[in-house]
C-alpha cells in the first residue's frame, strides 16, 4: 500500500503550477534544460524551485524561493547561476545557500520525488546538506 502523496499524513503535497494543476513530471521535463530552476507551488502554497537534474529527472530537493531577509521571491539569476533578490540585494548561490546579505540564513529545502508522473515535495528535517546545521525551517 503506498498512501496517496497529496493531503495525506506524511506531509507531502503534490506542486501545482500557476494555475493550481497538479504538475508533471513528462510534462514539466519536456521543455526544459538540466540545471533549470522552475517556480511552482509548493509546501503550504510556497512558490518552490524545482531544479532539472537531466533529460528524465530532477534533482530530490526543491528550493523555497522565499527570501531568508524579508520575504521577497526571489529570482534565478541564469548568466551569474545564483539567486538574487531584487529587494535588498541578497544572493544564494545555485543550491540556495546565502552567500550575500542581508538575508541572515539559506533559503529552505523540501525533498522532491516524483510519484505516478506527479512532483511531490515534502518536509526537509533532516541536516541542511549545504551548510551541516539543523534545518532552521523544521
Ligand atoms: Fe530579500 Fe531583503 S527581502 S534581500
Amino acid at each position: 500500500f503506498i498512501p496517496p502523496a497529496s493531503g495525506g499524513a506524511g506531509g507531502g503535497t503534490t506542486a501545482k503550477d500557476e494555475l493550481g494543476n497538479d504538475v508533471s513530471l513528462a510534462k514539466f521535463l519536456e521543455n526544459r534544460n538540466p540545471g533549470d530552476r522552475t517556480l511552482v507551488q509548493g509546501l503550504k502554497g510556497d512558490p518552490t524551485y524545482i531544479v532539472v537534474e537531466n533529460k528524465e529527472a530532477i534533482k530530490d530537493y526543491g528550493i523555497n524561493a522565499i527570501c531568508t531577509h524579508l520575504g521577497c521571491v526571489v529570482p534565478w539569476n541564469v548568466a551569474e547561476n545564483k539567486f538574487k533578490c531584487p529587494c535588498h540585494g541578497s544572493q544564494y548561490d545555485s543550491t540556495g545557500k546565502v552567500v550575500r546579505g542581508p538575508a541572515p540564513l539559506s533559503l529552505a529545502l523540501a525533498h522532491a520525488s516524483t510519484t505516478d508522473d506527479k512532483i511531490v515535495l515534502s518536509p526537509w528535517t533532516e541536516t541542511d546538506f549545504r551548510t551541516g546545521d539543523a534545518p532552521w525551517w523544521a
